[in-house]
């Protein structure tokens, strides 16, 4: 088995991330398989180095090529100052149509938490990506449009002071059902117990609660065989998964007091931002995160880190969020051997407290390596 990853190398930190993460990637797979699995590498330009080599920060070529592909990986993009030149994530993001936000969240031992029991969160957080408020229609307070849009709504009987900033929430039954039916693939390809939808729909009822009521639609329609709903398993029935939902406010409580009854989560747009930072903040708030945006061909792995800037070129720059995507693109693949033996070596590396300057300010009594030693380090642990 061969598959191609074509990979941005990306902004700032980028190359030097990448060049310590991507041999680790790849002794992963040749431990655990020898020769008989494959990944092979394609550079597509985009960003600075794309712009130096074509006068374009995000040439067509690039896109084509990614709106063909099933696997990519991508390091950070700085979005160029002035011009009126758009953020080359969310180009990528719309044009591609890559409407789910992928966020596993995970402990590794040895991290400063601010919680007890940071180890108990293993969860991963599907978020819908292209809808809801971050659609980006609004308009500001007195403007000519805000106006004739409060003079509408006015027309249907609702009273909006004529003073008011006003934006649109719109949510669709595709764009949910399809960002629910990821999460429960997911679940039950890789054997998770629950899946369950975050939503504030005892407030907006027909954006949020739409988005709840679509998914237990579309789950009964497509999923019978695998999955239950919480009254379903109340009753006695047992299928591979439970579906259950819970309110957007509950659930912040919830994955502090009890983050072990939660795995799989399917949310808006703007809870699963709040959410999965806050998830991220509960197991050490760390840069280490890896994230996935997912069209319906498409798995394209970023590090959720940024540019770093002020590290660059200095060899400081942690590579472990390119690390555990690429665990993450395995594990996709279902080459589970491979991806699991990345995470035992960057469990071994924290715990021997062998880190890069970021989390060595966390761990007290810690070593600290450069960028290119931890990559070494992690493919020794392999
Ligand atoms: P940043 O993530 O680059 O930096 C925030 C802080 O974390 C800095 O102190 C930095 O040194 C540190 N840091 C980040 N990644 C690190 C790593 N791998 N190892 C060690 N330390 C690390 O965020 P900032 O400063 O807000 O953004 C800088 C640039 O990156 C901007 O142009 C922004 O637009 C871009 N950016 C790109 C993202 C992407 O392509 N996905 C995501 C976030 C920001």
């Amino acid at each position: 088995m061969n598959k191609t990853v074509h990979y941005i190398i990306g902004d700032g930190i980028g190359p030097e991330v990448f060049a310590a993460a991507r041999p680790v990637i790849d002794a992963a797979v040749a431990k655990a398989y020898g020769d008989s699995r494959k990944l092979t590498w394609k550079e597509l330009l985009a960003g600075e180095k794309a712009f130096k080599e074509t006068g374009n920060y995000l040439p067509q070529e690039t896109l084509d090529t990614l709106a063909q592909a099933e696997l990519a990986m991508k390091g950070p993009l700085g979005t160029p100052v002035g011009g009126g030149i758009r953020s080359l994530n969310v180009t990528m993001r719309q044009v591609l149509d890559l409407y789910a936000c992928i966020r596993p969240i995970k402990y590794f031992q040895g991290i400063e938490s601010p919680v007890k029991r940071p180890d108990l969160v293993d969860m991963i957080v599907f978020r819908e990506n292209t809808e809801d408020v971050y659609a980006g229609i609004e308009w500001a307070s007195g403007s000519d449009e805000a106006k004739r849009l409060i003079e509408f709504l006015r027309s249907l009987g609702k009273n909006v002071d004529e003073t008011a900033g006003v934006g649109i929430k719109p949510m669709t039954p595709m764009g949910s059902k399809r960002l629910i039916k990821k999460a429960i693939e997911h679940a039950i390809a890789q054997r998770k117990p629950s899946v369950t939808i975050v939503h504030k729909g005892n407030i907006m009822k027909f954006t949020e609660g739409a988005f709840r009521a679509w998914g237990y639609e579309m789950a009964a329609e497509e999923f019978a065989a695998e999955v239950m709903t919480e009254a379903q398993a109340k009753e006695g029935m047992t299928k591979p998964v439970l579906l259950n939902d819970r309110i957007a406010d509950a659930m912040f409580q919830e994955v502090l007091i009890r983050p072990q009854q939660y795995s799989v989560i399917a949310t808006t747009n703007l809870n699963g931002d709040y959410l999965s930072d806050a998830l991220a903040a509960q197991v050490g708030g760390l840069g280490l995160a890896p994230g996935v945006n997912m069209s319906e061909k498409l798995a394209f792995y970023e590090a959720t880190h940024g540019t770093a800037p002020t590290i660059a070129g200095m060899d400081k720059a942690n590579p472990g969020s390119l690390v555990l995507c690429g665990a993450m693109m395995l594990d996709h693949l279902g080459w589970f051997e491979a991806a699991k033996s990345i995470h035992d070596a960057m469990d071994k590396a924290i715990s021997a407290k062998t880190v890069t300057v970021d989390l060595a300010s966390q761990i007290p009594g810690s070593k600290t390596l450069g960028c290119t030693a931890f990559g070494e380090l992690l493919q020794k642990n392999l």
